[in-house]
């Protein structure tokens, strides 16, 4: 069922059982294993479904993993490799899940194994209900099953999906899984994948290390097609959520469709930027075996991602909008701050950012490095100017002068 159709019939399902079953009438289990630390800063990898869907195949993973670690891309801190929806294709008599045959011939031991070969991690994807998003068995009912199969495999990451879970409650049905994972002898990431739709903000992050706060992206710059959204249709649901977001539990605000087409060059570094101030998981969606100059250049920009690693793990927030005009503030550790001068308008816009915003007096001196043209300005204080291209912005990285 598509997504949207089963968030309908969800919530439909969830008025009928209101007036029929008690409040808190869900499974409750304790997580006794501690979360483990392997997701102190957001995640960063690249996933099959922005650019695939479901035409996955151990051929692409192979040439993915192969034009990650050729073209830059680990070098610039990309470690998962994920396959998304549509790797399964049934269950065997056991129970056992089954990789599709004809897709994954040799199995998907053997891929990972080739994925770990190149200094990379692998990732799998897998769905709380009975059938995945892409209708392929979920996990609903052979979590610890599938866990161990995960572990056996050398699964380092799951996404979990949302799909066909009926009356399911989200906090117990993510906690299953983080149990079983965190039985099954091998460290994984769980990347909840609930769209939001359950306040994850409010009891993910001693169970996952990132979930996804809303519906999909898609590769544009703004629009709203069912329930997946423009880029920037995505950022402004991102504005209230900063505070819930620390190491090892990351808001995910999707993943990222720089190189796709659908947006320009300016409008992608917007993306990558505004997704390092969010300290967003950088999953990489788009084919890193046919990558021009400028997706490279923006994918791989070492001072945007040093900014979505910051060790403080704290997540930058919108500190102004004035119309078109707006400034997103990050601190970073050590008393550094990053900022973003974005402009959605579409003209240049003459932009400034003062240090009231970063709660510095005045007359403090500071350093700025723009972190896309790499221009270094000494001993600014009071505020920061700059001119900013239409749908782009300026960003820059603060260090105060010691
Ligand atoms: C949902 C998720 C997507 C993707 C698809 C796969 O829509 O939100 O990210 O995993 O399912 O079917």
């Amino acid at each position: 069922m598509h997504p949207f159709i089963q968030r309908v019939a969800h919530a439909l399902a969830l008025l009928c059982l209101v007036a029929a079953a008690p409040a808190h009438a869900h499974e409750t289990l304790k997580l006794d294993a501690p979360k483990p630390n392997i997701a102190p800063t957001p995640p960063m990898g690249w996933n099959s479904w922005n650019k695939f869907a479901c035409n996955v195949s151990e051929q692409l993973l192979r040439q993915q993993a192969d034009a990650m670690a050729a073209s830059g891309m680990k070098d610039a801190g990309y470690q998962y490799i994920v396959i998304d929806d549509c790797w399964q294709k049934s269950r065997d008599a056991d129970g056992n899940i089954q990789a599709d045959p004809e897709r994954f011939p040799s199995g998907i031991k053997a891929l990972a194994d080739y994925i770990h070969s190149k200094g990379l991690k692998f990732g799998l994807y897998s769905d709380a209900g009975s059938l995945t998003c892409g209708g392929r068995p979920g996990s609903a009912g052979h979590e610890f099953q599938d866990a161990r199969q995960y572990a056996k495999w050398g699964v380092d990451y799951l996404k979990y999906d949302w799909c066909n879970t009926g009356t399911r409650n989200a906090e117990a049905a993510y906690t299953i899984m983080a149990k079983a994972l965190r039985e099954s002898g091998r460290d994984i990431v769980l990347s909840i994948c609930e769209w939001g739709n359950n306040q994850p903000e409010r009891w993910a992050a001693p169970i996952g290390h990132l979930w996804r706060t809303t519906g999909d992206i898609y590769d544009a710059w703004e629009g709203q097609k069912d329930w997946s959204s423009g880029m920037t249709n995505i950022l402004d649901m991102q504005v209230e959520r900063s505070a819930a977001a620390s190491p090892n539990a990351w808001n995910d605000p999707d993943m990222l469709e720089v190189g796709n087409g659908g947006m320009t060059t300016t409008e992608y570094e917007s993306h990558f930027s505004l997704w390092a101030m969010l300290a967003a998981p950088l999953i990489a969606g788009n084919d890193l075996s046919k990558m021009d100059a400028d997706t490279l250049r923006i994918l791989t920009n070492k001072d945007v991602i040093a900014i979505d690693q910051d060790p403080l793990g704290k997540q930058g927030h919108r500190a102004l909008k004035e119309g078109e005009i707006e400034v997103w503030v990050r601190p970073l550790q050590g008393g550094e701050f990053a900022a973003v001068l974005f402009n959605r308008g579409k003209a240049a816009a003459d932009m400034k950012l003062s240090w009231d915003r970063l709660g510095l007096p005045a007359d403090r001196k500071v350093d700025v490095k723009d972190l896309w043209s790499k221009k270094l300005t000494k001993n600014v204080s009071g505020s920061y100017a700059s001119k900013v291209a239409p749908h782009g912005v300026v960003m820059v990285r603060i260090t105060p002068v010691r």
